[in-house]
């Protein structure tokens, strides 16, 4: 197994700062409210939680919360607000590049982190395998983008995702019910970038 690099060190401590990365995960929670059922007994892992910024706003719909992320940075920072979600809390600290967690959730939700998994087909395979019939996934990411979004784009295997090449793969993996909604548009100065919600369940 490759030795861990922690991309986000440098980031954790201001992450939960910017009010644009705030929006962003509120917008998109709001969204996963509005197009998956989610219960109060759910266990929902949230794939590169991060600081938590999606799992928080999700938090009173559900259960409990498992972070799944590679960065003891960013999980720290989770870890340390982590009595102030409304719902359980854990955290898991792997690559899912790398590994698998033989467990399964009653769904997965993520925002912002799949261009950083370069194999995107071993991915949704993985979700799939962590899902039980009837479970979901409600995933945030950019479209398509000029490579621009990211101030530096290391660690970044894809500039944002066309929905139909996603779709695509989804299909293939065995999701059905496959849908897209832009959830937000984020302002640069420089351009806007466009953010989708991709939501699928396991039959
Ligand atoms: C752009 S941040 C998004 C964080 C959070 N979801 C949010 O919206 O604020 C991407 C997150 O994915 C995590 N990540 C990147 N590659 C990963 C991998 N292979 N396995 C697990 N987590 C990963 C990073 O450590 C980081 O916390």
């Amino acid at each position: 197994m490759k030795p861990q690099t922690d991309h986000f060190a440098h980031k954790s401590k201001s992450w939960d700062m910017s009010s644009r990365r705030v929006q962003n995960a509120k917008r998109i929670a709001q969204l996963i409210t509005e197009r998956i059922t989610l219960t109060p007994t759910m266990e929902v892992m949230d794939l590169g939680a991060g600081t938590g910024l999606l799992s928080y706003f999700v938090a009173p719909y559900i259960g409990k919360v498992i972070a799944l992320d590679n960065s003891p940075s960013m999980l720290k920072e989770f870890q340390d607000k982590s009595s102030e979600f409304a719902c359980q809390t854990e955290v898991i600290e792997a690559d899912l590049s790398q590994t698998t967690p033989h467990r399964t959730f009653d769904g997965i939700i993520s925002s912002m982190t799949i261009h950083h998994l370069e194999d995107t087909h071993a991915l949704f395979s993985k979700l799939y395998g962590m899902l039980p019939s009837g479970g979901f996934i409600a995933i945030a990411d950019l479209d398509l983008e000029d490579g621009s979004f990211h101030s530096d784009n290391l660690g970044v295997y894809h500039y944002g995702f066309e929905r139909k090449a996603l779709e695509a793969i989804a299909q293939e993996v065995g999701f059905r019910e496959i849908a897209f909604t832009t959830a937000n548009t984020i302002e640069k100065p420089h351009a806007s970038f466009s953010v989708f919600l991709m939501t699928a369940i396991k039959p």
